[in-house]
């Protein structure tokens, strides 16, 4: 659920899992996990990324379940959590090969060996994560998932009880079945998105997000006339200019200025000229039905034509994680489900 759920709207999206039977839902920071709190969600949250010190009551008042990635930060939670009475879950993160949060394997037996563990802490889970599972070599995964299970082996013949292992993301789950375990942590893929584009043809998966607007007003302006900051759009014959009241603020990036496509009416409509903070200007002399009002898709289907994330990814030269994450707050939401 993290980053509002890949742009989706993290409460909404939460209420759907939980009442489909998701039990445990993965965010990144605190004030997300209090977010969903906040909002009446009762399953388990676990706070999968960085938590300083000071963040640490107001977790433990939230029942958020962190995860742990050094002994600092376990000696840190103890401290705070002394005087509960019923020991506080937690999860920790093996550092296997993504180079990130993590402990380090050679200590991970010690950590969980340590005082706090028989203490204030119980360990719920334990993690790890995969730094290359959508690429086209799947050795480096297969070496980090040896690394995960075998720890795993060591530390429960140590005597150390796991309750869930999961290491999964969406790449993961589709591509290493060996890697499911106990649990696993889809991210892109709830969303209707592979990990990568060379994997659409083997598990269909069915974007669930539109991003939709409509045209606020229409002009038409003469062959050499331009539009918008900085003048880059020159018009080369008398050309219909809608005008739609989305821009880079709301996530609509400003790299796809003269390079982006909405669809209107079914039909494709270029961006032209730079998108602005709150506007964007779309080139809409081929398209009669784009009058003041019309319906626009900017991502999303009309007919026969299709804009996905993955196209805005291409244009703007990123990863349609990074599109969806950036759709901002003042784009209303609407749940369909
Ligand atoms: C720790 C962790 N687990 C799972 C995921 C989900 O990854 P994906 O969206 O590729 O499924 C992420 C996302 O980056 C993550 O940071």
């Amino acid at each position: 659920m993290k980053a509002n759920a890949y742009g989706h709207g993290a409460v909404a999206v939460s209420r759907a899992l939980a009442q489909a039977g998701v039990t445990l839902l993965g965010v990144a920071t605190l004030a997300e996990g209090i977010q969903l709190r906040e909002a009446g969600i009762d399953a388990g949250v676990i706070v999968m990324g960085p938590l300083v010190q000071g963040e640490m009551p107001d977790l433990a008042a939230h029942r958020l379940t962190p995860v742990i990635y050094s002994e600092d930060f376990a000696l840190d939670l103890a401290r705070v959590l002394r005087d509960q009475t019923v020991p506080y879950p937690v999860h920790v993160e093996v550092e296997t090969g993504m180079g990130r949060l993590g402990v380090d394997q050679d200590r991970l037996l010690n950590l969980l060996q340590a005082p706090a563990f028989k203490g204030p802490l119980r360990l719920e889970g334990l993690m790890s994560h995969f730094a290359d599972a959508d690429s086209d070599d799947p050795s480096y995964t297969q070496s980090q998932l040896a690394q995960f299970t075998g720890l795993l082996e060591r530390i429960r013949r140590a005597g150390v009880t796991v309750p869930l292992a999961h290491v999964a993301n969406t790449a993961g789950i589709l591509r290493f079945p060996a890697s499911h375990l106990d649990a696993v942590r889809p991210g892109i893929g709830l969303y209707g998105y592979h990990h990568s584009t060379n994997q659409e043809a083997d598990v269909p998966l069915r974007p669930v997000l539109s991003l939709l607007t409509q045209i606020v007003q229409v002009r038409t302006i003469r062959p050499g006339e331009t539009v918008s900051y900085n003048r880059t759009f020159r018009a080369s014959r008398a050309t219909r200019v809608g005008v739609l009241p989305i821009g880079y603020a709301d996530g609509y990036n400003r790299l796809l200025s003269n390079k982006g496509t909405v669809l209107i009416g079914g039909k494709r409509a270029p961006v032209v000229g730079r998108v602005c903070m709150d506007m964007t200007m779309v080139d809409v002399t081929d398209v009669p039905e784009a009058q003041v009002g019309a319906d626009v898709a900017l991502i999303g289907e009309q007919g026969a034509e299709r804009i996905s994330a993955v196209d805005l990814a291409r244009w703007q030269g990123t990863i349609p994680y990074e599109v969806l994450c950036a759709i901002g707050p003042r784009v209303r939401r609407l749940h369909i489900y």
